[in-house]
């Protein structure tokens, strides 16, 4: 295993050391002659996310999916096994009949649904769990409405745990220009001259309130990285592709060129609130980022979270996490201050406050309506439209 020692940086991966599990030279060259000699494992656009995470070092302290013992105590109590804060389990799902064909000590090849192979597992456990358990400790319902609950319900009865390798790395498509393993996100930050550098986590489009709060942390940090996450989203939500375009048009008109980043975060995304609050402000740790933004609802989906339940919870692990949280309250557009707003710098009443909720939002997009001024930019919104226009019409 290579690990980078990060001299240039002052921020210290989460756990440590920042991991690389990324096969190069002859090492790859070994295992690509042999991959099609090994037991094979196809695993889902998720998993494959997980894996190329763990393999860069965007999960880190994780070398490879979790033994039981990392897993158990991880819902149960946040922590890996020794210890380390960790809010989400990282497991590989595999049906039963699946598992049954490997042996503890084989090395199986993890194959995309592509036909590619992409890694290689060192299995070292194979182990059942308790969906309702998992469920209801990390989403805080059973609710199969819930789409990271529903997740859990349809996946594999056997999770498969061992270290990991990187053999082949995946291909992001059109987003490929804005990739970057973390080691080049804090290789960008010091040859920016950034000291501090706010993360912000996104799977929608950046619209007035997201903008605000993005400047305000802005007043005060060297840099922002705007990290989208492009992995699995509901279906529902805005698709990647439009979103990458609308961020490149508001970073044109509307951000200072060499104040910010935009590099994709390519996980799935899994609707878990305050939890999944502490897994996005670790791996923008590990990105380089010292400084990361929690607003309203972060990562909650419906109405399974309170609005500032992730703010509560993420404030009881600040001094451990080694990233500063910047937490915000609900921001919105007040017609009589004609400016961004909360409801600490705002004097006047609801009816003056432009909200729109993302089921507006969508609803609105659908019709063929632009979205107000006051809650998206126009050049955002035009290019949501024509976005949801295009894929109306291809689809
Ligand atoms: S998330 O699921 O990726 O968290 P979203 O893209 O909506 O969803 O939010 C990105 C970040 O902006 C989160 O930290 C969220 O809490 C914050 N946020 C979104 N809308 C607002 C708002 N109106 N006011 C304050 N914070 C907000």
């Amino acid at each position: 295993m290579t690990t980078y020692t990060i001299e240039r940086i002052s921020l210290a991966a989460h756990g440590g050391n920042l991991i690389n599990r990324v096969l190069t030279g002859a090492k790859r060259e070994e295992y690509l002659q042999k991959i099609n000699s090994l037991k094979s494992l196809t695993i889902d656009a998720w998993a494959l996310s997980d894996l190329e995470l763990i393999a860069i070092g965007g999960f880190s302290p994780l070398t490879g999916f979790m033994n039981q013992k990392d897993y158990l105590r991880v819902i149960e109590e946040m922590r890996l096994a020794d210890g380390t804060l960790w809010s989400i389990p990282i497991t590989l799902p595999a049906s039963k009949e699946q598992a049954s064909q490997f042996e503890i000590g084989d090395e199986i090849g993890l194959f995309g649904e592509d036909g590619k192979p992409y890694g290689v597992l060192k299995l070292v456990e194979k182990y059942t769990y308790d969906k309702n358990k998992e469920a209801s400790l990390v989403y805080g319902t059973k609710d199969l409405a819930h789409p990271g609950v529903k997740r859990v319900y349809e996946k594999g009865d056997v999770y498969l745990a061992g270290p990991v390798y990187m053999i082949n790395r995946l291909n992001h498509g059109s987003f490929e220009e804005f990739y970057k393993d973390p080691i080049e996100t804090r290789q960008l930050f010091a040859g920016k001259g950034w000291k501090t550098v706010v993360g912000f986590q996104t799977r929608n489009p950046v619209h007035r309130a997201h903008e605000y709060i993005q400047k305000v942390a802005l007043e005060s940090v060297d840099g922002l990285l705007l990290n989208p996450l492009v992995g699995e989203t509901k279906s529902d939500d805005i698709p990647a592709d439009i979103r990458m375009e609308s961020y490149q048009v508001i970073l044109d008109h509307y951000y200072p060129k060499d104040r910010v980043a935009l590099v994709i975060y390519p996980a799935a995304m899994r609707y878990a609130g305050p939890k999944e609050a502490i897994l996005h402000a670790i791996v923008r740790k590990n990105y380089g980022c010292t400084h990361f933004i929690v607003g309203r609802d972060h990562a909650g989906v419906g109405n399974y979270y309170g609005t500032y339940e992730a703010q509560e919870l993420i404030s009881q692990y600040e001094d451990e996490l080694g990233i500063q949280i910047f937490k915000f309250e609900h921001a919105f557009y007040c017609t009589k201050c004609e400016n961004m707003a909360t409801e600490k710098t705002c004097p006047h009443s609801k009816e003056f406050h432009v909200h729109l909720s993302g089921t507006k939002v969508r609803e609105k997009l659908y019709n063929g309506e632009s979205l107000p001024k006051e809650f998206s930019r126009p050049e955002v919104a035009a290019v949501l439209l024509k976005g949801v226009r295009k894929r109306n019409h291809y689809y």
